[in-house]
């Protein structure tokens, strides 16, 4: 049983641990191309990836984040992070970001759980569109929105971003023509 809850201060650093530092880092960390003396700061993160408003409910019109609860047989376990971003997008447009504590924890349906509970939660917030942008190299992640109903797109930044965080977003984490953008009809 997957549920989401809100995130706190206190859950932040063990998600940089997850992101930067679990199994499956190595692999993400270069497709992004991050190497062993590039990886952000836990500062970094704080400061700019990561921000207070994700965890303390002080802009939820920017974005909130939620800790991946799993719970089986009795036995209560965070097993990953996911959240919503709108700050640099239009109108009732969100992007979600997702990664579970380490690899065993995938290929569960976890992932694909959690993304449709954020769904709900973002739909009864008023959006309409969600976006999501993995590498196109990342094929567990692409078949995990899939399955949640997100559908590939040609991306037309115009159409999602708001004009003046093209020049930085609309590449995308992992660099121009690398991604995949996905686009989920709330
Ligand atoms: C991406 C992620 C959140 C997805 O969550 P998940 O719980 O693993 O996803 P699910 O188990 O619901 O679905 C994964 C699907 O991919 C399939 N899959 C796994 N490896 C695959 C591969 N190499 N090629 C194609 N499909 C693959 C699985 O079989 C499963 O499909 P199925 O249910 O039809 O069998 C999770 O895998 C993760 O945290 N990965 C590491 C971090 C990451 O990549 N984050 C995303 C950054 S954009």
């Amino acid at each position: 049983m997957i549920e989401l809850r809100e995130a706190t201060i206190e859950d932040r650093e063990k998600t940089y641990k997850w992101l930067y530092y679990s199994d499956f880092s190595g692999y993400l960390n270069k497709l992004g191309g991050i190497t062993k003396e590039t990886i952000p700061s836990y500062e970094y993160y704080k400061k700019e990836e990561y921000m207070d408003f994700y965890f303390d409910d002080s802009q939820p019109e920017k974005g909130r984040a939620y800790i991946i609860v799993c719970r089986t047989n009795g036995k209560i376990e965070d097993v990953g992070i996911i959240s919503y971003t709108s700050f640099h997008l239009l109108d009732k447009i969100t992007e979600f970001d997702i990664w579970l504590k380490g690899l065993s924890y995938t290929g569960h349906g976890y992932g694909t759980k959690a993304l449709l509970r954020l769904s709900g939660i973002v739909k009864y917030l008023g959006y309409k569109k969600v976006i999501i942008r993995p590498s196109k190299h990342n094929k567990r992640a692409i078949k995990s929105y899939q399955k949640a109903g997100f559908v590939e797109e040609d991306f037309k930044p115009e159409n999602y971003y708001l004009a003046d965080y093209i020049p930085k977003y609309s590449d995308g984490d992992y660099g121009h023509g690398a991604d995949v953008f996905m686009v989920l009809t709330l």
